[in-house]
């Protein structure tokens, strides 16, 4: 797909129907204890087994217990509600109302939802000032234009670490996305936009800041990468 076809506004409205209606479901089964198909259930693995390493790695920041953490495109709430658990305070934003609603039934009924600000808004648009900002799985659904603008977004947010993950390109994945496009299925996969080393770099770059690590995760239909980033 030519990069200069992409639109923001359009890109952000797609992506907020989609989760507010087929999409909301989808994810909220995912993350949920549905019973599942065997390929989404090595997604529900692979999330997890990512969700554990990126707390760790929260964990490893020695922030003091009340730091507030920005979680961007929370979702169903399954990482806000784990850090709010540990003591941290957390802004849990999505652009989904649905993927807000209940991320607060969920932290209500978990008993943290005193320590949660709930807010429907925009990677590209949510504002304050925080110790942490985190972002998963939702800068896979960016081509790299978009990627690079959310992420400078994000990174302006925080004096301090930016945790997040995003689909690194790979020839074979790409291969097979292009082929599912002659395919159509009744219910679509997210498209998931796959994103060149060089044109991390230049995202990086940009918002001013460096890879501190990195770690491949791969779980059946689940790929990933998660990312620490921080200020130059
Ligand atoms: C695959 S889910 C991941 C949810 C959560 N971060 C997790 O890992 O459990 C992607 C989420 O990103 C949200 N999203 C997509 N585009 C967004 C945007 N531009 N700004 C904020 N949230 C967005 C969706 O509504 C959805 O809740």
């Amino acid at each position: 797909m030519g990069s200069s076809s992409f639109n923001a506004e359009e890109h952000k409205s797609m992506l907020r129907s989609y989760f507010n209606g087929q999409g909301y479901q989808r994810w909220a089964s995912i993350y949920g204890s549905d019973k599942l198909s065997t390929v989404r259930n090595t997604v529900r693995e692979g999330h997890a087994v990512m969700m554990d390493k990126a707390f760790g790695w929260i964990e490893q920041l020695k922030l003091p217990k009340d730091s507030l953490i920005l979680d961007a495109g929370c979702g169903t709430g399954l990482f806000t509600i784990r850090i709010a658990k540990a003591g941290y305070r957390v802004k849990a934003a999505d652009i989904a109302s649905q993927m807000v609603e209940k991320t607060k039934t969920d932290a209500t009924a978990a008993g943290v939802a005193d320590k949660i600000e709930f807010e429907v808004n925009s990677i590209e648009s949510v504002s304050g000032s925080f110790d942490a900002v985190v972002c998963f799985d939702v800068l896979i659904h960016y081509p790299s234009e978009g990627f690079a603008h959310a992420f400078a977004n994000l990174a302006s947010l925080t004096n301090g670490p930016v945790i997040f993950t995003y689909a690194p390109y790979n020839r074979i994945l790409a291969f097979q996305h292009w082929l599912g496009g002659f395919f159509p299925k009744k219910e679509r996969r997210t498209t998931i936009q796959m994103i060149r080393d060089s044109e991390m770099e230049k995202a990086m770059e940009a918002a001013g800041m460096r890879v501190e690590k990195r770690e491949k995760i791969s779980f059946g239909f689940y790929h990933t990468m998660l990312m620490h980033a921080s200020h130059k």
